[in-house]
């Protein structure tokens, strides 16, 4: 009897020692799949609290302000996909917020199999990322397993016993860009639309995210001026042709008159809405009104084939604008939007009280 029971705890931890092996094996060669090639470390005495916020300000010596592709090619500077600016802890914890008051707004995992191999693959793509360009803030702990974040002091999940919808929760609460996963049902049919399959929003910009969820970029674009005519065959053309080795950046920019990161609505004008113009005395200019600019960045992930689109957000004070010697620079911008797409930025309500004060 005492040898049948030592035979099979025996048994039981060579079965327990293999799963232990492959587990580990697993994940050496997943990260070793996916070296981000080209993407040095930041220097060592790199600290992300003094790292201001880059000055994107997509209206400056631009001529055409017309709805536009706007792509421009960043594969010789990859290690500028994704950011650690002194913004870091107050994105993160307000992204937090938003994903646990609005989950369903805010979070999205299309359940089928494709769409889980997707996320397991950009949640991959971004750890290495984070590992290989700031070492000293997300290091492997070789012994857990994990990857630790020594800014929040807390592990990054191990994908491969994680729940894709906590992995993609993770993603959120590491870095500041919100992400978008588009995949087809059928890859190789070049009519179809992508569709937004993955997704974590929380900073929209006066949409609700979830009624774009596992809907083709159409549906998505429809409230956009000119969608139909400048941009949808565009549009598809780019993510068609669009390959892993592809890196690619575009700006949207407008003026909010709220400090709010998180909309859902008010942003936007739609045909139909009446737009009021502010009264130029109401308006708090100092702590109410912001240049608003999204960072959208494309790939396609190698494996799944699915096009990822990372987008960062900054609000950046109008004074601050003002103060940089760009305020010309905006009002030729805001002027020169054509009347649709300043209807849609809601430059009737906004327009002359903001142009006034960046004129005194
Ligand atoms: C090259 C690719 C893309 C281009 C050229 C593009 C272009 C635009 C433009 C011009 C706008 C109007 C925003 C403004 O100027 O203020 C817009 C809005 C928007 N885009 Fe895109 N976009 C692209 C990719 C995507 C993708 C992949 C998604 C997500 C699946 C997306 C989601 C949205 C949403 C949700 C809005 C706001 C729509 C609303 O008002 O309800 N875009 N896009």
């Amino acid at each position: 009897m005492a040898s049948e029971a030592v035979t099979k705890y025996f048994l039981i931890f060579v079965l327990v020692a293999i799963q232990l092996w492959k587990f580990k094996r697993k994940q050496s060669q997943r990260s070793k799949a996916i070296a981000s090639p080209g993407v040095p470390p930041v220097d060592s005495d790199f600290k992300w609290e003094e790292t201001e916020p880059r000055p994107y300000r997509p209206f400056d010596g631009k001529r055409n302000h017309r709805v536009a592709m706007g792509t421009k090619d960043m594969t010789e500077t990859p290690e500028d996909w994704l950011l650690l600016e002194n913004t870091y802890l107050k994105n993160i914890e307000f992204r937090k917020e938003a994903t646990t008051s609005y989950p369903k707004n805010t979070t999205y995992v299309h359940d089928n199999i494709e769409t889980r191999g997707a996320v397991v693959e950009f949640y991959d793509k971004v750890v290495t990322f984070l590992c290989q360009r700031y070492p000293q803030y997300f290091t492997l702990d070789e012994e857990k397993g994990t990857v630790l974040n020594t800014i929040t002091n807390e592990y990054l999940l191990s994908p491969t016993t994680s729940k894709e919808e906590d992995l993609i929760l993770c993603l959120a609460a590491n870095i500041e860009e919100d992400f978008i996963l588009l995949m087809k049902d059928d890859p190789t049919d070049h009519e179809e639309e992508y569709k937004l399959r993955a997704s974590i929003t929380g900073f929209p910009a006066g949409f609700d995210p979830s009624e774009g969820h596992n809907q083709p970029i159409s549906f998505i674009h429809k409230p956009v001026p000119k969608y139909e005519s400048r941009l949808k065959f565009s549009m598809a053309k780019f993510f068609n042709k669009l390959e892993p080795t592809d890196l690619s950046v575009r700006f949207n920019w407008s003026v909010q008159m709220h400090k709010e990161k998180f909309a859902l609505t008010n942003n936007h004008g739609y045909v139909g809405d009446k737009l009021v113009e502010m009264k130029y005395e109401d308006i708090d200019f100092e702590n109410e009104t912001f240049l608003r600019v999204e960072r959208q960045i494309f790939t396609r992930l190698p494996k799944s084939r699915a096009v990822m689109m990372t987008v960062r957000t900054y609000l950046t004070p109008l004074p601050k604008v003002k103060k940089e010697g760009l305020a010309e620079e905006l009002i030729q911008g805001i002027d020169g939007l054509p009347e649709d797409l300043a209807f849609y930025k809601k430059r009737p309500s906004w327009g002359e009280p903001v142009k006034r004060y960046l004129r005194e």
